[in-house]
């Protein structure tokens, strides 16, 4: 399953690349306003620092809109894919850009059906949001299966990114039910990393280095 990062934070994206896994970045948004910054400005910085795909949202709800902001998006930088937030003006700018070889990810994904179509409409990737479900009560992770389920039954291309992941139960089941792709915020990636046990080994075999060489 390929990592990317869930932010615009260019420190963060920064770090997680010295890790040696980081295969994306998406922004959207919310994450650019937190960083005081607006969306072309900053894709740009990050286009800059990794070489890797990065999501940019469109924000016309139009579809001659969309495909518009989505042409301006992707010119910015050849590894720049354009979100496009799921709705029936987004499944015909998908298939316009798609056309052109724009990579669109939906974005806003919440259900099997809405992946169909959007995989449909030409999307490379679509984006169901797993803690966004677990907030109104409902197994956000459920929908990963489907969903690459019924990509496979039809020979879809369109990869699957596990997004608004909270934590890493949500990273071990995208991992587990096939999905391409996981974009995980900087602190569930730290998290990832750590183990108590792991910590008390390492310094376990410290102390007894510590005694081994007196
Ligand atoms: O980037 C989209 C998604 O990952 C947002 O997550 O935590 O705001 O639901 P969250």
């Amino acid at each position: 399953m390929r990592i990317f990062i869930d932010t615009a934070n260019l420190d963060m994206i920064r770090e997680i690349n010295s890790w040696g896994i980081l295969d994306g970045v998406t922004t959207n948004p919310s994450l650019i306003a937190k960083e005081g910054t607006d969306t072309r400005t900053r894709v740009r910085e990050i286009a800059e620092i990794v070489d890797v795909p990065i999501s940019a949202e469109a924000m016309s709800l139009e579809a001659d809109g969309m495909i518009k902001e989505g042409r301006e998006l992707a010119a910015l930088h050849p590894n720049i894919n354009v979100k496009l937030p799921m709705c029936i003006s987004a499944l015909k700018a998908s298939k316009v850009l798609s056309g052109e070889g724009i990579d669109v990810n939906m974005t806003l994904i919440f259900s099997p059906q809405q992946a169909l179509l959007a995989a449909k409409a030409g999307a490379r990737y679509v984006s169901p949001f797993v803690g966004r479900l677990d907030d109104i009560g409902l197994y956000g992770t459920e929908i990963l299966g489907q969903i690459v389920n019924v990509f496979s039954n039809y020979g879809f291309e369109t990869e699957v990114i596990a997004a608004s992941i909270r934590n890493p139960t949500h990273v071990l089941d995208a991992a587990s039910m096939g999905c391409d792709i996981a974009t995980i915020p900087y602190n569930v990636l730290q998290q990832m990393v750590s183990h108590p046990k792991t910590d008390e080994g390492i310094q376990n075999f410290i102390k007894d280095y510590e005694k081994s060489k007196k």
